[in-house]
């Protein structure tokens, strides 16, 4: 039982040579398996003879336990190597500076929106609100808009199931104020609104915003006077030119579009006039004692207006090449 040592010795010293988890298990099969060297040692005990087998025996498990704690040890070994070198190129180093995280911005069309309702809050308007989903009385019932009325055409409006529309127009909020609020009422209301109408400047969905004046003693030339100064705020220009051309709205009498003088000729940017008798009663304002102005533009029209836009389409694409330049 010499040999003992000896192939403990070549065992241990192949444990050390390996790195790698199956190339010790391969070992360990050569010294420690069905067939292993040591295993064969421990077969052949029956051949010694009787008083020498006890001692013979003890000295083989010695050293097969000496083996198993060296590959133990080894396996410990290679696996602590491993998992430092995975975290070696996995981990953060957190001492490095960040990415930096962009903020994001506002949309032309929600900064334009923004810009002109500061500029109104500055002449003392308030900002109101109201639902994109309609009922008939108050997107065309109560605005003086009947039964008949072409406006109402299903080729302009997209009706929803039950009689009710999606908002033609911002002029339903005026509706919603008033019945809610006693004059004097002065307030913007922006939002989308919605028509049948798709091309490089009309588009499904597009944004208006409302003024609406109601107090007693409001006239057209207030009307004038408000809308020519925000829009020469708006433009940055003193000597804008504003112009106030008839036309017909059921909801206003006398009735104007708003064009401004621009470098290509005279450009429509929203619709005027003073408050229909009809509608002031609709929502319970007696005609007799208050009078008003209502105007409607278009918000897409002069965020165009003010980035050098050309196609309405661009504003909705949401293609970010377009919408970072606005930040
Ligand atoms: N609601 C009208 C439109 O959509 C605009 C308008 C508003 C006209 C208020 C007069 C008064 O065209």
């Amino acid at each position: 039982m010499t040999n003992v040592d000896a192939i403990l010795q070549a065992g241990l010293a192949a444990v050390e040579a390996v790195s790698d988890l199956i190339e010790l298990e391969q070992v360990k099969a050569r010294y420690l398996g069905k067939s292993g060297e040591l295993t064969e040692l421990l077969k052949q005990l029956g051949k010694l003879p009787p008083e020498e087998r006890k001692a013979a025996g003890a000295t083989i498990n010695v050293a097969k336990q000496a083996f198993e704690t060296a590959h133990n040890a080894r396996r410990d070994l290679i696996n602590a190597q491993k998992l430092e070198a995975q975290l070696a190129a996995e981990s953060l180093d957190v001492t490095l500076p960040g990415r930096g995280l962009s903020t994001g911005g506002l949309h032309p069309v929600a900064l334009t929106l923004e810009r002109i309702a500061t500029l109104f809050r500055s002449m003392g308007f308030q900002v109101a609100d109201g639902p994109e989903i309609e009922t008939d009385f108050h997107n065309f019932q109560a605005l003086n808009i009947p039964e008949n009325h072409p406006a109402r055409a299903m080729a302009d409006t997209f009706y929803v199931e039950g009689g009710d529309v999606l908002r033609t127009h911002t002029s339903p909020i005026q509706v919603r104020y008033m019945l809610n609020n006693e004059p004097p009422i002065k307030i913007v209301a922006p939002g989308r609104v919605y028509r049948v109408d798709s091309d490089a400047t009309h588009s499904p969905m597009f944004h208006q915003m409302e003024g609406l004046w109601v107090e007693e003693g409001v006239s057209f030339a207030d009307l004038k006077a408000v809308v020519t100064d925000f829009l020469r705020r708006f433009f940055e220009r003193d000597d804008l030119q504003v112009r106030f051309r008839p036309s017909f709205f059921p909801f206003t009498e006398p009735s104007a579009e708003i064009d401004v003088l621009g470098e290509r000729g005279w450009l429509e940017v929203g619709g005027c006039g003073m408050v229909h008798p009809n509608v002031l009663r609709n929502v319970n304002i007696d005609p007799e004692k208050y009078s008003g102005f209502a105007f409607g533009i278009g918000l897409d029209r002069f965020a165009m207006l003010r980035y050098g836009v050309n196609d309405l389409r661009l504003f909705f694409e949401n293609d970010l090449n377009f919408l970072k330049q606005f930040n």
